[in-house]
């Protein structure tokens, strides 16, 4: 078969190319931020405020409260044999199965590593997820969907990710056990919001910081010999970004948020979890993951906008740094060097140190994620990597559009 233009239909092609910018300059103002997106048709993708008003009264006459979800869940995960009628009804509404592919010969300590975070990772999401359906499920005060159709699918989807992330979770601690590393248990979680929409928002926003940091597990799977295993975690990496598509589509937002998506480290996943999501202590085999835990960097503005400001960050001074005196914020977006940026506005209470700092928006096009995390000296950084080994508090995630 031979793949032909015609001359005519190749003039067509390009005229159409050169004439869309155009038209798109008469008929429209510049489209580049989501308030200057046109509202989706509706029943197409929900629009904000489609789904998060006030429900019409009487719709949900009565709204449940919600349930605590605790480990191991009424399906028996985390503790699933492989096989069982068990896994079988998770794999069911999954819409696919666990790998069944031979596992590589060996793994590297350094791998284990990623893969302990991994199931650390995958075990918090599996709550949040489970609990996210829940609410929504029984119409918890907040959680309340009065469009029918969106309701429907948000819960088809919830349930497949409920699923899906139970298979991840299976995955990691499989890989683990079969390696004789030590396998990470639950532990008890707090999702920290109260209504659909920071939901929705939390998922997001956790979720871009694990597509980052699933680049760096396939860099050192990679560097430590372990190319054999990035095949499946690259297929996650796809996997976890549709699932933020939808999430992102439901909250107004274009699905596809960059065109590189922001790199992060181990450090700053473990970090976070331990900082946002996971009761200290509480999961068990967590303490064996070999990556430190930095003092948590607070973003005190709110919600950012798509403009150049000047952002508020505070932090508790710690062991590690008593003062401001020799840090630096550094910012981490896209696949682009890091942002270097000098500390203003500095007061020291003794208990928090507050700080100003630049956000230079639009010279950098710093949407999607943006990773902030205050190191010890002003670089230059080669790269997250080097960010991450100077890092001292962090990582603050700021999410723009
Ligand atoms: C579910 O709703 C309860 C009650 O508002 C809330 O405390 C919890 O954080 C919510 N969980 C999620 C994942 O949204
Ligand atoms: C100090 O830094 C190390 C390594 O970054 C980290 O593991 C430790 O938890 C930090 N200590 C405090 C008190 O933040
Ligand atoms: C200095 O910090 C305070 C809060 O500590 C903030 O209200 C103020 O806007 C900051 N000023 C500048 C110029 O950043």
């Amino acid at each position: 078969m031979h793949f032909t233009t015609s001359a005519l239909g190749a003039c067509a092609l390009l005229s159409l190319v050169s004439a869309a910018p155009l038209v798109a300059r008469e008929n429209t103002h510049k489209i580049d931020t989501v308030e200057d997106w046109p509202a989706f048709p509706s029943g197409l993708f929900p629009s904000v405020s489609g789904l998060f008003p006030p429900s019409p009264t009487g719709l949900f006459p009565s709204s449940s409260s919600s349930t605590p979800v605790t480990f191991p869940l009424p399906n028996g995960f985390p503790n699933i044999q492989d096989p069982s009628s068990a896994l079988t009804t998770i794999e069911e509404a999954a819409h696919g199965t666990l790998p069944n592919g031979a596992p590589p010969p060996s793994l590297n300590a350094d791998d284990a590593t990623s893969l302990q975070l991994i199931a650390f990772n995958e075990l918090f999401e599996v709550f949040f997820f489970t609990e996210l359906l829940q609410n929504v499920s029984n119409n918890v005060q907040g959680y309340q969907v009065w469009d029918p159709i969106v309701r429907q699918q948000l819960i088809a989807e919830l349930t497949a990710v409920v699923a899906q992330e139970e298979l991840h979770a299976l995955n990691a601690n499989g890989a683990l056990a079969h390696f004789g590393a030590q396998t990470i248990q639950p532990g008890k979680y707090h999702a920290g919001v109260s209504d659909l929409q920071s939901a929705l928002t939390k998922a997001s926003t956790f979720t871009d910081l694990v597509l980052g940091t699933l680049q760096d597990v396939i860099v050192k799977l990679g560097v430590n010999g372990d190319a054999a295993l990035s095949r499946g975690i690259a297929s996650v990496v796809g996997q976890e970004g549709e699932q933020n598509g939808y999430f992102r589509s439901l909250l107004g937002k274009l699905p596809s948020s960059l065109p590189f998506l922001t790199a992060s480290t181990r450090e700053f996943a473990f970090s976070a979890l331990n900082q946002n999501s996971v009761t200290p202590g509480s999961s068990p085999g967590s303490s064996s993951i070999n990556l430190p835990v930095f003092g948590p960097l607070n973003i005190l503005t709110q919600d950012i906008a798509a403009a150049d400001q000047t952002l508020q960050f505070s932090f508790a001074p710690t062991s590690n740094a008593t003062s401001a005196n020799g840090l630096s914020l550094v910012y981490i977006n896209q696949q682009n060097d890091p942002l270097i940026l000098a500390l203003s506005n500095v007061t020291d209470t003794n208990k928090e140190i507050t700080f100003s700092a630049a956000f230079p928006y639009s010279s950098h096009e710093l949407n999607g994620l943006t990773i902030a995390v205050l190191t010890r000296g002003s670089g230059p950084f080669d790269g997250v990597d080097d960010v991450a080994k100077a890092t001292v508090f962090g990582p603050g995630l700021i999410l723009v559009n």
